[in-house]
């Protein structure tokens, strides 16, 4: 029987940390997000006695302040971490290897091709898909929360310089802003859904492991074919 390749580290602890707290900030945010669009029924007596709705968006607000410093670091970290610390923000579009790893992914996830490719980092359809729709999602979600934010906090406050002045009109205006939050909440419900499940399979299917990787930063690999990750490292 032939031997696994040697285990490699691909995680550092920022990228794992980031991972939980962004993960644990985004379900906050979509659950008091849809309490915000879709209140609960009214709670008897007076309403600065149980202040429900504030709390929801304090909590609201206070993950939005939080997923935004978190992302900025993130974002150092890319800078300064190792190459699969980048991987997320700079998919190689130019490399046509990249496509045809996404195509064999597309084709190895609707079962059509049997045998799975084997990668250190992300693999290419990963990457693809965590750029475009979370990571693009997440700036648009901290700009338009910030620019909807302004609104309360006033013409002279920063948010309101920094989001709201250009955000609104580019918009049309306020009601269009937060459709436009909240539709983009269910792209990142979607994005969470499908992570979740295609995670979950790989671990079981792949030639890798997958929530362990996560988890604690090392790949282990269960056999000793070779490895097709575009950017050996
Ligand atoms: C709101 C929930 C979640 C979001 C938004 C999310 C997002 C992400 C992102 C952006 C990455 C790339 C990390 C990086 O390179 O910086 C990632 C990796 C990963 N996530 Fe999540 N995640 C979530 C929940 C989960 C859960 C619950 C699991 C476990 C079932 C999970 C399993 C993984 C695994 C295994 C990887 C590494 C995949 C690989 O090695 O290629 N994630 N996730
Ligand atoms: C993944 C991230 C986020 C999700 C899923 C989310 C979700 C939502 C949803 C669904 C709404 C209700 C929109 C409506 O139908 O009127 C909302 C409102 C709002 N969100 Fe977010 N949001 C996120 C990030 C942020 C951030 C980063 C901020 C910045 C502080 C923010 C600030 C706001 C504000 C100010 C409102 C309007 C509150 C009100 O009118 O009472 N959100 N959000």
């Amino acid at each position: 029987m032939s031997q696994p390749t040697t285990p490699v580290y691909v995680y550092e602890i920022p990228v794992r940390i980031w991972h939980s707290l962004n993960a644990l900030l985004i379900v906050a945010l979509t659950v008091t997000g849809y309490l915000i669009a879709e209140p609960l029924p009214s709670v008897s007596g007076e309403a600065s006695e149980h202040f429900l709705l504030g709390y929801i968006r304090f909590i609201h607000f206070a993950a939005g302040y939080l997923i935004a410093i978190a992302l900025l670091f993130r974002l150092y970290w890319a800078i300064v971490g190792n190459a699969h610390a980048k991987q997320i923000f700079l998919p190689p579009l130019l490399q046509a290897q990249f496509w045809q790893g996404v195509w064999h992914e597309l084709l190895w996830y609707s079962f059509i091709v049997k045998s799975p490719r084997k990668y250190i980092g992300h693999n290419p359809l990963a990457v693809l898909f965590m750029h475009f729709v979370l990571v693009w999602g997440l700036f648009f979600m901290i700009i338009t929360g910030f620019a909807l934010y302004g609104e309360g906090s006033g013409q002279h406050s920063w948010q309101f310089t920094l989001f709201s002045s250009w955000v609104l009109p580019l918009f049309g205006g306020s009601q269009s802003v937060h459709s436009w939050h909240h539709l983009v909440m269910w792209l990142i419900v979607c994005f969470v859904l499908i992570h979740i499940y295609v995670a979950v399979r790989e671990d079981k299917l792949s030639g890798q492991s997958m929530l362990s990787t996560i988890a604690t930063g090392w790949r282990t690999f269960k056999d000793d074919k070779p490895v097709d990750d575009i950017r050996h490292s």
